[in-house]
């Protein structure tokens, strides 16, 4: 089958979250199981494209509204990624530093669905698949389907996953001319609340919907940000299937971003070291518990809960606890946790920013990793945790749900809370720190977060399933 994955993100090109890990890796182990599945992706100026080696592989043009341009699709010339990578160059439209917050986003995003689609009728390989990832491709069922100028593309199956219901791209309907020729009588596919909506047009027009866990799936249907309705008319169409994670990259054993290397037989001297290095740097007493919250700050994430919690959490334990918290977002959150510093120092650090080392030194360091979330589609950083034996405190919803346990429950090893208020947190603190004080039941645990399987062979299976299933 030849699968074509379509993404604003994928990693290690562009990242700004767990989507760029997802389309990084679900495609590698596609072509392990023997797929031919390949990225296209836009192509932002990021550290990977000047790093690296490329060949032009198409050049065309294509209209967006009035304005024509010129496009040039680029390929990765090695094969080091474990799938083809196709970069869309819009000259003066793509190729800027970020990958959004820009005010022509939606210009940018259209004309990339464009231009991938004008690129994808010419291609010699004719994919059997289109994935679609998020609303940034959430136009491009409907296009498909429905555009004069992609007519031949109208029988590929297409797939959309949803990685957060959260935004939707949505565009008022001045936009629709950029949108190449269509039936008008069809505007009801592109439409939801008076806006032309990617999101909604790609869970109406795309043959299969799937969202990255099966708890995430369920709560669609109450809390999509607007969408509620539609996920229930839908629902026979959509399924939830849980990510996984990249466990070439994400192994304590191997892991060149990391001190000190560990497995399960030596997990207790390995954390260890990786602790003392990271408590030297951020200046934290190694003796304590660690707590990490690695993400960005930002209420869906439920950031902006943290600095009372772990300033209530530290009064009443008398800082019997250490806090890292990485990460970066909302301004007045980074502040708040900056003010903390000089509360608590020897109990407290903040890394404000982006860093995939720091983060995995952390995971490796950590005894504990705290994800409040309000929203959480899947959540990629408890399953990571699990590999480097980091136990999970997580709020129960969405994907954090389905992987985590709480220790009061049969087989559990991690710690579950239902508010993302500061007395569930500081609560869940607590439970943590007896935990850390009973060592032999914490090296039970331990072992068993290592012993669990997220690995993307299984997952392969279930997209699999449900390409079969269209096709
Ligand atoms: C989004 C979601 C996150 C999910 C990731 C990958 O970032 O917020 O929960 O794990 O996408 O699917």
């Amino acid at each position: 089958m030849v699968i074509v994955h379509i993404s604003a993100e994928c990693y290690p090109m562009a990242k700004a979250g767990g989507l760029a890990d997802v389309v990084g890796a679900l495609p590698k182990y596609q072509n392990q199981s023997g797929e031919k599945a390949c990225v296209v992706m836009p192509m932002y100026k990021t550290p990977f494209l000047e790093k690296n080696e490329w060949e032009v592989h198409f050049k065309g043009n294509a209209n967006l509204g009035d304005w024509f341009f010129n496009y040039t699709v680029i390929k990765l010339k090695s094969n080091e990624l474990g799938f083809d990578l196709y970069l869309i160059d819009i000259n003066g439209l793509l190729d800027r530093p970020k990958i959004y917050g820009y005010n022509d986003d939606n210009d940018r995003f259209i004309g990339f669905q464009i231009a991938t689609l004008n690129w994808l009728k010419h291609w010699a390989e004719q994919p059997d698949l289109v994935h679609c990832h998020d609303h940034q491709a959430g136009l491009i069922p409907f296009m498909m389907k429905h555009c004069y100028d992609y007519q031949q593309l109208q029988n590929i199956k297409t797939v959309l996953t949803i990685h957060n219901a959260q935004y939707h791209g949505a565009m008022g309907w001045d936009k629709s001319i950029l949108i190449p020729k269509w039936d008008q009588w069809k505007r009801g596919l592109l439409e939801w609340n008076n806006s032309i909506n990617p999101l909604a047009a790609a869970v109406k027009c795309a043959d299969k919907v799937t969202t990255v866990s099966p708890t995430y799936m369920n709560e669609l249907v109450l809390h999509s940000n607007g969408l509620e309705k539609l996920f229930e008319i839908e629902k026979a169409k959509c399924i939830g299937i849980l990510n996984g994670i990249d466990a070439a990259i994400w192994n304590p054993a191997t892991d060149p971003m990391i001190p000190f290397h560990y497995n399960i037989a030596n997990v207790t001297e390995g954390k260890r070291k990786n602790k003392v290095a990271i408590c030297n740097r951020f200046h934290l007493d190694f003796e304590k518990p660690l707590f990490i919250f690695i993400g960005r700050l930002v209420g869906e994430k439920a950031a902006d809960v943290l600095p009372g919690a772990i300033q209530h959490a530290l009064d009443k334990t008398n800082c019997g606890a250490n806090f890292l918290i990485i990460g970066s977002g909302d301004t007045s959150v980074e502040s708040a946790l900056n003010y903390l510093v000089q509360l608590y120092p020897g109990s407290y650090n903040t890394f404000i920013g982006y860093d995939e080392k720091v983060g995995h030194e952390a995971y490796a360091a950590a005894d504990f990793l705290l994800m409040p979330s309000r929203i959480e589609p899947c959540g990629l950083n408890q399953m990571y945790s699990l590999r480097y034996g980091t136990i999970p405190m997580v709020r129960d919803t969405g994907g954090l749900h389905d992987t985590v346990v709480d220790i009061g429950d049969e087989n559990g090893f991690g710690i579950r809370f239902l508010h993302a208020n500061e007395n569930d947190i500081v609560y869940s603190i607590e439970r943590a720190i007896c935990l850390f004080n009973n060592r032999d039941h914490m090296k039970k645990l331990i072992t068993h977060c290592m012993e669990i399987d997220h690995s993307w062979e299984s997952v392969v299976e279930a997209y699999d399933h449900v390409y079969k299933s269209i096709i």
